[in-house]
């Protein structure tokens, strides 16, 4: 009995210290000009804020021509992770309702078994793991097609299989228990599930873990084997800018990053066995975590054609927003919150009022554009008790109280009258009467707008980080 209950313990302990992987949601299509020395950089960076792998989205090479290249860089992929310690899982994009070629359950064995030697390839218990985006709106795949891909594999090289069905996850927002019950009937094929909802969908309100404890449990009392993967993203907005407002959205996104990680590591009610960070380079939905590749140098081998989108993502740096993902990773993973040594504020925000009319992008409506909040954000991790100033405008040296405790939030909203100039707005970390560190944000806040842009811009005060704000520390 005794014994019995210290193995108990003792394998509680390994499933806790063996379930705490985060992957990063990784756009294959934007490697294009990738080398395996990129590759590396971009690893070592991820690695920095304990990252421990990238998930690989990718459309069909052949649903459009000109695609081939895929193949190689994701061969270059694991190259570069193998050498680094770092995993690699798939994350096949069946969102594409149009292809000359859909994905074909040949290939995608192929290209999964590929790496089945390789160290990088990361497995759950002994398969190796495979994601999707979507797979359930596309006549060409559901929940056959899956079976099928893993019973061909079976013999050979097993999968385990947890897919995002986006229609799943969006429903379960409104009726988790009930969606999370029609996937496990709908899906007998899936083993695990990422739960793509990572934003309140289309309601001006803070998105709750409540569906992703749903789906949680639910595999668990229908005895799947796989992991709950579940997704953690800082902000949601993208503009097509095609004349139809469908394309064109914004999600309540203000304090979504560390309101959602803090729900994950005080929230004894949802323990999901992986994270997903949603993403580390989707430029395109103003949720990338990676430093911007260099717009003008053609050569570079970060070299990514944004086209339109580029309207909205050029000079909006978010790098800073790891400083965040980094401290609640090691809180998730070790159990208890690291150890504050730097003073350092994170702030961020939009740079035009929402009402503002610009002269270029969806300035007909961008969905749920009345949502964000015209504010300035700021997140503070600071070593002492600290007061942290913020002024925007005729807003000036709006306050709040910071100490070693763990994160504080404040902000500062725009002011009534925004020029055409703009705004700048600067921040403070101050102790004992005196400036420690102050940093004005890299963009204005102004009415003079080229495009409708609701792609916030991230800032940093303090050390840490060596790009994207004017730090005057
Ligand atoms: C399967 O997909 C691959 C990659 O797109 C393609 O080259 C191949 O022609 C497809 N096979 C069939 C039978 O469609
Ligand atoms: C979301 O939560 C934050 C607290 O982190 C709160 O300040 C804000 O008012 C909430 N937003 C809505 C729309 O309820």
């Amino acid at each position: 009995m005794y014994t019995l209950s210290v193995i108990a313990a003792a394998s509680a302990l390994l499933r806790v210290a063996s379930a705490t992987e985060v992957f990063a949601h990784f756009m294959v299509q934007n490697a294009y000009a990738y080398t395996v020395d990129q590759w590396k950089t971009d690893i070592t960076s991820a690695q920095q804020v304990g990252i421990d792998g990238f998930s690989l989205n990718w459309i069909p090479p052949d649903c459009e021509t000109g695609l081939d290249w895929m193949v190689d860089r994701i061969d270059d992929a694991f190259t570069a992770a193998e050498s680094m310690g770092f995993s690699l899982i798939y994350s096949f994009d069946m969102s594409y309702s149009t292809c000359d070629v859909f994905w074909n359950q040949t290939f995608m064995q192929d290209m999964i078994s590929k790496y089945a030697g390789n160290s990088a390839a990361y497995r759950w218990n002994s398969n190796m793991l495979v994601t999707t985006y979507g797979g359930d709106q596309v006549d060409e795949y559901g929940n056959e097609f899956f079976q099928g891909l893993k019973d061909n594999m079976q013999d050979s090289n097993p999968i385990t299989l947890a897919p995002a069905l986006t229609m799943y996850s969006m429903g379960a927002q409104t009726d988790p228990t009930g969606e999370a019950s029609n996937l496990m009937s709908d899906y007998t094929s899936i083993d695990g599930y990422l739960n793509w909802q990572a934003w309140p969908l289309n309601v001006d309100s803070n998105i709750t873990v409540t569906p992703d404890q749903a789906f949680q449990s639910a595999l668990k009392s229908n005895g799947r084997s796989g992991p709950y993967i579940m997704a953690v993203s800082p902000w949601q907005y993208k503009d097509l800018n095609d004349g139809n407002p469908l394309d064109s959205w914004v999600a309540y996104s203000d304090t979504l990053f560390p309101d959602r990680f803090q729900a994950l590591v005080s929230n004894d009610a949802i323990q999901p066995d992986i994270i997903e960070l949603l993403t580390w380079n989707d430029f395109c939905e103003s949720h990338y975590i990676r430093d911007l590749p260099n717009q003008d140098d053609t050569s570079a081998t970060d070299y990514v054609e944004l086209g339109d989108m580029g309207a909205y993502v050029w000079g909006q740096n978010h790098a800073p927003w790891r400083i965040i993902a980094k401290y609640y990773i090691s809180w998730w993973k070790n159990g208890s919150p690291p150890a504050i040594t730097m003073d350092q504020v994170v702030f961020w925000h939009r740079i035009h009022p929402k009402a503002t009319v610009c002269s270029g992008g969806s300035s007909t409506g961008v969905r749920n554009y009345l949502y964000p909040e015209d504010a300035v954000f700021a997140w503070a991790l600071v070593t002492e008790s600290s007061t942290i100033s913020m002024s925007i405008g005729s807003n000036q040296y709006w306050t709040f109280e910071a100490d070693s405790s763990g994160p504080s939030m404040g902000m500062v909203p725009f002011p009534l009258y925004v020029s055409g100039s703009g705004d700048t707005p600067e921040v403070a970390i101050m102790r004992n009467g005196e400036t420690l560190h102050s940093a004005s944000s890299s963009q204005a806040v102004s009415t003079d707008c080229a495009w409708q842009n609701f792609n916030p811009v991230v800032g940093l005060v303090g050390p840490g980080m060596n790009s994207g704000t004017n730090s005057t520390s």
